[in-house]
């Protein structure tokens, strides 16, 4: 029994449980996801299993992303990406809704199925159902030699190491790692994008580490932010854009781990039912980056405000306009804005894990839930 306390905490490496582990690892994963695949000064990016197919995606009517939980919202992010960049349609579906609902499936579209585990049942039984359809199917895993990564045609793997907490931090920017690097390649390929854009992406993508670790040096304000909010009921999440995935995982990451209930919406839909829960004990978690949207987003701010909701906002560094109307502010590095959800998620898995650790949770291993799924 001792011997088996010692070995975990030898590999939880000083931190107290393994999610802030993984949460402190992500500079490092990310740098090994890009590594010997992005090369910003030669102008290069490639996917070893993209490049022998790359005329199927070329021709792909389109692109049909399948997943659960955070590997889906790793999904969403990508559908903007993708679209974004390659102009091939994307749609994002749940396995489990997939599989069920007699999709229309032809050879002429790929599946991306994304799956930290590559075990997971709902997202196997779709590339099941995918593949007997003629359709090509590519994976996107952690997991080497998963059932997932055996099932597909082809894939990249994601290389962020084992994952113990159940609450997936370091898998979910490693996949958008994966999906921008497939996104800037296709588009190189297809000519919707500049030659110059492109370059300028590979180098700001190769200094997205060095950005985490910036956003990750705000832990100490972040559990300051933690422990005034940790006895609230309910939260919401908002954001726009790249950034409405990132308000449903940050939303997620607070429900799994520390049981409060919370919402991620986009900031636009809040008129159309959240804003009725807004009274001066609802916490609202804006990510308000310097974006296309932001004046957008400082109008939601306002009515959050007017309705004496408390505003903690994820800013980019240097923020002034959305700074003084928070409550409190989370910042981050400054990134074009397609690779933002890489650092905005950031402060809101470490604000979770706070809130998490005071409230007393089991944070690596939540009541009632699996870190691999492989039941329906
Ligand atoms: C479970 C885990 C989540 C994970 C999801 C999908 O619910 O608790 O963290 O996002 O399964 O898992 P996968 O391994 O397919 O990414």
């Amino acid at each position: 029994q001792e011997l088996q306390m010692n070995l975990e905490q030898i590999e939880k490496g000083g931190y107290d449980h393994f999610m802030l582990k993984e949460i402190y690892e992500q500079p490092s994963v990310i740098k090994d996801t890009y590594r010997g695949r992005l090369l910003p000064d030669e102008g290069i990016v490639r996917l070893g299993g993209l490049e022998n197919h790359i005329e199927k995606f070329l021709n792909a009517e389109r692109i049909i992303i399948v997943a659960c939980g955070t590997s889906w919202h790793a999904g969403l992010v990508a559908e903007y990406i993708i679209e974004d960049f390659t102009r091939i349609p994307v749609e994002v579906e749940y396995a489990s809704e997939f599989r069920y609902r007699n999709p229309i499936i032809s050879s002429k579209d790929i599946i991306i199925a994304i799956s930290q585990s590559g075990e997971t049942a709902d997202t196997l039984a779709a590339i099941k159902l995918a593949k007997q359809h003629g359709a090509f199917v590519y994976g996107i895993c952690n997991v080497v030699g998963s059932t997932i990564s055996r099932e597909t045609h082809s894939g990249t793997y994601t290389h962020a190491g084992p994952e113990i907490g159940v609450a997936s931090t370091k898998a979910f920017t490693t996949q958008i790692t994966v999906l921008t690097m497939l996104a800037l390649r296709l588009a190189k390929a297809k000519g919707t994008i500049s030659h110059s854009d492109f370059v300028r992406y590979l180098h700001e993508l190769a200094l997205i580490p060095t950005h985490v670790e910036e956003a990750l040096k705000t832990e100490s304000k972040i559990k300051e932010i933690a422990a005034v909010f940790k006895d609230a009921r309910n939260f919401l999440y908002l954001g726009r854009g790249y950034n409405f995935p990132v308000a449903l995982e940050g939303a997620l990451k607070l429900k799994e781990i520390s049981y409060i209930h919370a919402e991620g919406y986009p900031a636009a839909e809040m008129k159309h039912g959240p804003i009725a829960l807004i009274d001066e004990s609802m916490p609202v978690v804006v990510v308000a980056i310097k974006s296309e949207h932001y004046e957008k987003v400082v109008s939601n701010i306002q009515e959050i405000k007017a309705r004496k909701g408390k505003i903690i906002a994820v800013v980019s560094e240097g923020d002034k306009v959305v700074s003084e109307m928070a409550d409190y502010v989370m910042e981050v590095p400054h990134t074009p804005e397609p690779l933002t959800p890489l650092l905005t998620t950031i402060p809101l898995q470490l604000l979770s894990y706070h809130i998490a650790v005071m409230l007393g949770r089991n944070v690596d291993q939540p009541r009632n839930l699996a870190k691999s799924v492989t039941v329906e």
